[in-house]
Protein backbone atom coordinates (compact mmCIF):
# COMPACT_ATOMS: atom_id res chain seq x y z
CA UNK A 1 0.00 0.00 0.00
CA UNK A 2 2.75 2.06 -0.16
CA UNK A 3 2.16 5.22 1.73
CA UNK A 4 -1.09 4.53 2.78
CA UNK A 5 -0.50 3.10 6.50
CA UNK A 6 -2.27 4.29 9.18
CA UNK A 7 -1.28 7.96 10.13
CA UNK A 8 0.24 7.33 13.75
CA UNK A 9 -1.48 10.76 14.90
CA UNK A 10 -4.64 10.51 13.71
CA UNK A 11 -5.11 7.03 13.94
CA UNK A 12 -7.16 6.69 11.03
CA UNK A 13 -6.05 4.98 7.07
CA UNK A 14 -6.01 7.76 3.85
CA UNK A 15 -8.55 7.58 1.87
CA UNK A 16 -6.32 6.26 -0.74
CA UNK A 17 -5.93 2.89 1.55
CA UNK A 18 -9.59 2.54 1.10
CA UNK A 19 -9.24 3.43 -2.76
CA UNK A 20 -6.71 0.28 -2.88
CA UNK A 21 -9.06 -2.03 -1.00
CA UNK A 22 -12.21 -1.50 -2.87
CA UNK A 23 -10.13 -1.12 -6.47
CA UNK A 24 -7.68 -4.07 -5.90
CA UNK A 25 -9.93 -6.52 -3.80
CA UNK A 26 -13.46 -6.11 -4.06
CA UNK A 27 -14.43 -4.00 -7.19
CA UNK A 28 -11.95 -5.55 -9.28
CA UNK A 29 -12.23 -8.93 -8.22
CA UNK A 30 -15.96 -9.08 -8.45
CA UNK A 31 -16.72 -8.93 -4.68
CA UNK A 32 -19.38 -5.53 -4.71
CA UNK A 33 -22.46 -7.82 -4.52
CA UNK A 34 -21.02 -9.15 -1.23
CA UNK A 35 -20.00 -5.68 -0.07
CA UNK A 36 -23.95 -4.53 -0.90
CA UNK A 37 -25.13 -7.83 1.07
CA UNK A 38 -23.18 -7.18 4.00
CA UNK A 39 -23.84 -3.48 3.93
CA UNK A 40 -27.52 -4.40 3.78
CA UNK A 41 -27.23 -7.08 6.45
CA UNK A 42 -27.89 -9.37 4.14
CA UNK A 43 -24.79 -11.39 4.60
CA UNK A 44 -22.32 -11.97 7.65
CA UNK A 45 -19.06 -10.29 8.15
CA UNK A 46 -17.59 -13.41 7.98
CA UNK A 47 -19.26 -14.38 4.44
CA UNK A 48 -17.65 -11.58 3.68
CA UNK A 49 -14.17 -11.48 5.14
CA UNK A 50 -14.16 -15.19 3.67
CA UNK A 51 -14.81 -14.07 0.13
CA UNK A 52 -11.63 -11.46 0.41
CA UNK A 53 -9.38 -14.22 1.96
CA UNK A 54 -10.36 -15.97 -0.90
CA UNK A 55 -8.90 -13.21 -3.20
CA UNK A 56 -5.91 -12.96 -1.09
CA UNK A 57 -4.85 -16.63 -0.23
CA UNK A 58 -3.39 -19.57 -2.97
CA UNK A 59 -2.90 -23.34 -2.49
CA UNK A 60 0.42 -24.04 -0.46
CA UNK A 61 0.31 -21.08 1.08
CA UNK A 62 1.33 -20.83 4.59
CA UNK A 63 -1.38 -18.63 6.71
CA UNK A 64 -2.41 -17.65 10.43
CA UNK A 65 -5.56 -17.83 12.22
CA UNK A 66 -4.62 -15.83 15.28
CA UNK A 67 -7.96 -16.80 17.45
CA UNK A 68 -9.47 -19.45 16.31
CA UNK A 69 -12.51 -19.60 18.36
CA UNK A 70 -14.74 -22.66 17.68
CA UNK A 71 -12.62 -23.10 14.68
CA UNK A 72 -14.82 -21.68 11.18
CA UNK A 73 -12.11 -20.03 10.41
CA UNK A 74 -9.14 -22.08 10.86
CA UNK A 75 -11.64 -24.33 8.87
CA UNK A 76 -12.00 -21.90 5.82
CA UNK A 77 -8.68 -20.99 5.54
CA UNK A 78 -7.55 -24.94 5.47
CA UNK A 79 -9.59 -25.51 2.44
CA UNK A 80 -8.42 -22.41 0.73
CA UNK A 81 -4.87 -23.78 1.35
CA UNK A 82 -4.82 -27.27 0.71
CA UNK A 83 -3.73 -29.21 -2.21
CA UNK A 84 -2.62 -32.60 -2.76
CA UNK A 85 1.52 -30.94 -2.86
CA UNK A 86 0.42 -30.62 1.00
CA UNK A 87 2.70 -27.47 1.18
CA UNK A 88 -0.42 -25.40 2.51
CA UNK A 89 0.02 -24.73 6.47
CA UNK A 90 -2.64 -22.79 9.03
CA UNK A 91 -1.29 -22.12 12.15
CA UNK A 92 -3.86 -21.13 14.46
CA UNK A 93 -3.85 -19.97 18.26
CA UNK A 94 -6.51 -19.15 21.12
CA UNK A 95 -6.18 -18.16 24.44
CA UNK A 96 -8.45 -20.41 25.61
CA UNK A 97 -8.42 -23.84 25.71
CA UNK A 98 -12.32 -24.87 25.21
CA UNK A 99 -11.87 -22.72 21.80
CA UNK A 100 -8.84 -25.35 20.73
CA UNK A 101 -10.73 -27.96 21.62
CA UNK A 102 -14.15 -27.02 19.52
CA UNK A 103 -11.54 -26.44 16.71
CA UNK A 104 -9.97 -29.30 17.17
CA UNK A 105 -13.09 -31.40 17.20
CA UNK A 106 -14.56 -29.99 13.94
CA UNK A 107 -11.19 -29.98 12.04
CA UNK A 108 -11.46 -33.99 13.00
CA UNK A 109 -15.01 -34.03 11.72
CA UNK A 110 -14.63 -32.28 8.76
CA UNK A 111 -11.21 -32.98 7.13
CA UNK A 112 -9.45 -36.16 6.01
CA UNK A 113 -6.07 -37.35 7.65
CA UNK A 114 -3.18 -35.99 5.29
CA UNK A 115 -5.94 -32.30 5.61
CA UNK A 116 -5.72 -32.81 9.35
CA UNK A 117 -2.31 -32.84 9.14
CA UNK A 118 -1.68 -29.14 7.65
CA UNK A 119 -3.02 -27.70 10.69
CA UNK A 120 -1.53 -27.14 13.88
CA UNK A 121 -2.72 -25.55 16.76
CA UNK A 122 -1.50 -23.55 19.83
CA UNK A 123 -2.45 -22.47 23.34
CA UNK A 124 -1.42 -19.23 23.06
CA UNK A 125 -1.78 -15.22 23.18
CA UNK A 126 -1.60 -14.31 19.44
CA UNK A 127 0.91 -11.38 20.75
CA UNK A 128 3.60 -14.51 21.14
CA UNK A 129 3.11 -16.11 17.67
CA UNK A 130 6.78 -15.69 17.02
CA UNK A 131 7.44 -17.66 19.76
CA UNK A 132 5.59 -20.99 17.64
CA UNK A 133 6.07 -19.71 13.55
CA UNK A 134 9.46 -20.46 12.19
CA UNK A 135 11.27 -17.44 11.24
CA UNK A 136 11.84 -17.00 7.84
CA UNK A 137 8.07 -18.52 6.77
CA UNK A 138 6.50 -15.90 4.35
CA UNK A 139 2.54 -15.84 5.61
CA UNK A 140 -0.15 -15.11 3.51
CA UNK A 141 -2.52 -13.84 5.73
CA UNK A 142 -2.71 -13.68 9.46
CA UNK A 143 -6.68 -13.20 10.57
CA UNK A 144 -7.88 -11.91 13.52
CA UNK A 145 -11.91 -12.93 14.39
CA UNK A 146 -11.88 -10.58 17.40
CA UNK A 147 -14.02 -10.65 20.00
CA UNK A 148 -15.44 -13.20 22.62
CA UNK A 149 -15.66 -16.87 21.83
CA UNK A 150 -19.32 -17.54 20.93
CA UNK A 151 -21.27 -19.38 23.40
CA UNK A 152 -17.88 -19.01 25.86
CA UNK A 153 -16.91 -17.88 28.99
CA UNK A 154 -16.48 -13.76 28.52
CA UNK A 155 -14.65 -13.43 31.54
CA UNK A 156 -11.83 -10.79 30.99
CA UNK A 157 -9.58 -13.03 28.24
CA UNK A 158 -9.67 -10.17 25.91
CA UNK A 159 -7.24 -7.95 25.54
CA UNK A 160 -7.34 -5.20 22.79
CA UNK A 161 -3.78 -3.90 23.94
CA UNK A 162 -2.26 -7.07 22.57
CA UNK A 163 -4.52 -7.07 19.71
CA UNK A 164 -2.45 -3.76 18.58
CA UNK A 165 0.57 -5.67 20.12
CA UNK A 166 0.17 -8.50 17.47
CA UNK A 167 -1.23 -6.35 14.56
CA UNK A 168 2.48 -5.05 15.06
CA UNK A 169 3.82 -8.60 15.00
CA UNK A 170 2.62 -8.79 11.84
CA UNK A 171 3.64 -5.70 9.97
C1 LIG B 1 -14.96 -14.23 17.94
S1 LIG B 1 -13.99 -15.58 18.54
C2 LIG B 1 -13.22 -16.23 17.08
C3 LIG B 1 -14.17 -16.97 16.18
C4 LIG B 1 -13.47 -17.99 15.34
N1 LIG B 1 -12.47 -17.45 14.46
C5 LIG B 1 -14.40 -18.93 14.63
O1 LIG B 1 -14.33 -19.09 13.41
O2 LIG B 1 -15.23 -19.53 15.34
C6 LIG B 1 -12.63 -14.77 19.29
C7 LIG B 1 -11.62 -15.72 19.93
O3 LIG B 1 -10.44 -14.96 20.19
C8 LIG B 1 -9.83 -15.52 21.31
N2 LIG B 1 -8.86 -14.55 21.84
C9 LIG B 1 -9.09 -13.39 22.50
N3 LIG B 1 -7.94 -12.77 22.79
C10 LIG B 1 -6.94 -13.56 22.30
C11 LIG B 1 -5.53 -13.48 22.30
N4 LIG B 1 -4.91 -12.43 22.87
N5 LIG B 1 -4.81 -14.46 21.70
C12 LIG B 1 -5.43 -15.51 21.11
N6 LIG B 1 -6.78 -15.66 21.10
C13 LIG B 1 -7.52 -14.70 21.68
C14 LIG B 1 -10.98 -15.83 22.24
O4 LIG B 1 -10.60 -16.79 23.22
C15 LIG B 1 -12.04 -16.33 21.26
O5 LIG B 1 -12.03 -17.73 21.18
Amino acid sequence: MGTDRLCPTTKQYSRSSFQFISEKLLLKKGLEDALMGYITGKKKATELAHLIWQRIVQKGDNVVDATCGNGYDTLALLKMVADESGKGRVSGMDIQSCALENTSSLLDESLNANERELVELFHLCHSRMEDVIPEGIFLRLVVFNLGYLPGGDKSDNYSARKDITSFGICM
